[in-house]
C-alpha cells in the first residue's frame, strides 16, 4: 500500500519514535508522579524531557506551559472551553475545521457567545485587516487554522496574531496541519493546539496545548496530579492544573522522539514534502478534466486535494485503494472549506504527502489518476 494520508496521520513513524515507544513499554515499570520507585521516577523523566523539547521546539517559554493532551482535537476543547464566558464574541476563519466549529456552535446555538465567521479572499487566505476590522470590545478569542486541512494553504498568521495583538485579543493557532514543518514560534500565538501524530511523527493519542505565559484555561477534566495530594481541590498551577489522570507515558516517549527527528530534518523535510506535492498537483493538472484545489498563489502545506471526472470523492478514494494508494476523500471534517471551494456534493480526494513518500509514490497515484479518469477502474 502507498500511504498517502498524512494529514490523517502520518506513517510509516521513524524508527526512533517505534522504539522510544517500545522501550518505554518494556522498561517502565511506574506511574508518573505518583510513587517514588526507580520506574516511576523515570516515567517522570521521559515526560520531563519531552516537555522541554516541545518547548524549545515551539518557542514556548517555560516548559510547564506544554500541556499533553489527547489530540488535537483535545488540546482546542481545552483551550476554547477553559477561556470562553457567558456573552463573549469569538472570530473564527472560515476554514475551521470541527474541531474548532463544533465547541463554538454549542456555545453559539445555546445563545452563549456571538460568532463572527469571517470570509477569505479569492485565494483562500484571511486578511488581517478584516479580522481588525471584526474585533469589538467583547471580543473573547480569535480561532485560526494555520493551515487549511483541504487546500494546504496557510493563513498569514504572525500578521494575523499582530492584528489581535494590536486590539488586547488572544490568537488560538490550530497548528494541527503545519506542526513539524511550518515556523509555529514566529506566529506569536497565544496558545497553541497540536497533534502529536501528524507532523511531528509521534504515536497517536499524543497532542499538545501550548500556552503563553499568562494564560490560564479553567481545567475541563479534574482529578489527581500526583501532586498537592492533601488538597480536594484542582491545584492551580501548571501542568498540573490541565494534567489529571495518568498520562500516555509510551505515546509521550514516542512523541519526544518524533520532535527529535523533526528538529533534526525539519527544514528538509519541508523541502522535501513541498517539492513532491508540486510533481503531483502538476501531474495531476496535466491529467484531463481533473479538478485540483487550492490557489497556485497562496502559500501551501504538502496537501493536494483533487476530483476525477465525473466521479464523487469517496468513490474515487475507493477507486485508488483498490489500486493500493491509501488517501482520503469526502469532506474531512471541514464543511465550510467545502463549501467554498463548491465541494460540498461530491467532497474532494485529498493526497497528503509526508516525509517516507517518494517521487515513485507520486508518479503511481498519477498513474492510477489516469486510468480510473479514462474508465479503466480496475
Ligand atoms: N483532521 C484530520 C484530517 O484532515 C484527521 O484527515
Amino acid at each position: 500500500m502507498i500511504y498517502l494520508d498524512n494529514a490523517a496521520t502520518s506513517f510509516p513513524k521513524p524508527p526512533e519514535v517505534i522504539q522510544a515507544v517500545r522501550d518505554t513499554l518494556e522498561t517502565i515499570g511506574g506511574n508518573p508522579g505518583r510513587s517514588g520507585h526507580a520506574g516511576a521516577v523515570a516515567g517522570g523523566k521521559i515526560m520531563e524531557r519531552c516537555r522541554e523539547k516541545a518547548a524549545e521546539y515551539l518557542g514556548v517559554e517555560r516548559p510547564e506551559q506544554v500541556i499533553f493532551c489527547l489530540n488535537c482535537t483535545d488540546a482546542l476543547n481545552m483551550a476554547i472551553r477553559g477561556t470562553l464566558h457567558e456573552g463573549d464574541e469569538v472570530i473564527v476563519s472560515h476554514g475551521e475545521h470541527n474541531a474548532v466549529m463544533r465547541p463554538l456552535m454549542g456555545y453559539h446555538d445555546a445563545g452563549k457567545i456571538t460568532l463572527r465567521i469571517l470570509p477569505p479572499d479569492e485565494n483562500g487566505l484571511l486578511s488581517p485587516d478584516a479580522v481588525r476590522e471584526a474585533i469589538t470590545g467583547k471580543t473573547a478569542l480569535c480561532v485560526l487554522c494555520h493551515a487549511s486541512n483541504v487546500t494546504g494553504v496557510i493563513q498569514p498568521a504572525r500578521q494575523i496574531a499582530a492584528a489581535c495583538h494590536s486590539l488586547g485579543v488572544p490568537l488560538l493557532l490550530d497548528a494541527a496541519q503545519t506542526a513539524g514543518t511550518e515556523d509555529i514560534a514566529a506566529v506569536g500565538a497565544d496558545m497553541i493546539a497540536l497533534p502529536g501524530h501528524k507532523g511531528l511523527l509521534g504515536p497517536m493519542g499524543t497532542g499538545l496545548l501550548c500556552l503563553r505565559h499568562g494564560m490560564l484555561p479553567r481545567p475541563l477534566r479534574e482529578g489527581g496530579t500526583g501532586s498537592a495530594s492533601d488538597s480536594l481541590r484542582q491545584p492551580a498551577m501548571l501542568p498540573d492544573r490541565l494534567e489529571s489522570g495518568t498520562a500516555n507515558l509510551p505515546g509521550i516517549a514516542g512523541l519526544e522522539a518524533g520532535i527529535d527527528f523533526v528538529s533534526r530534518h525539519g527544514g528538509a523535510i519541508r523541502e522535501y514534502e513541498h517539492a513532491l506535492a508540486r510533481r503531483l498537483r502538476e501531474g495531476l493538472q496535466n491529467i484531463p478534466r481533473v479538478m485540483v484545489y487550492g490557489a497556485e498563489q497562496a502559500p501551501r502545506t504538502a496537501v493536494v486535494s483533487f476530483n476525477l471526472p465525473g466521479m464523487d470523492s469517496g468513490e474515487a478514494a475507493d477507486a485508488l485503494a483498490r489500486q493500493q494508494i491509501a488517501l482520503r476523500g469526502g469532506l474531512h471534517c471541514a464543511p465550510s472549506i467545502h463549501a467554498w471551494l463548491g465541494t460540498t456534493q461530491t467532497g474532494a480526494v485529498r493526497a497528503s504527502l509526508g516525509p517516507f513518500n517518494t517521487e515513485k509514490d507520486v508518479d503511481a497515484l498519477l498513474l492510477a489518476a489516469q486510468k480510473i479518469s479514462r474508465g479503466e477502474n480496475e
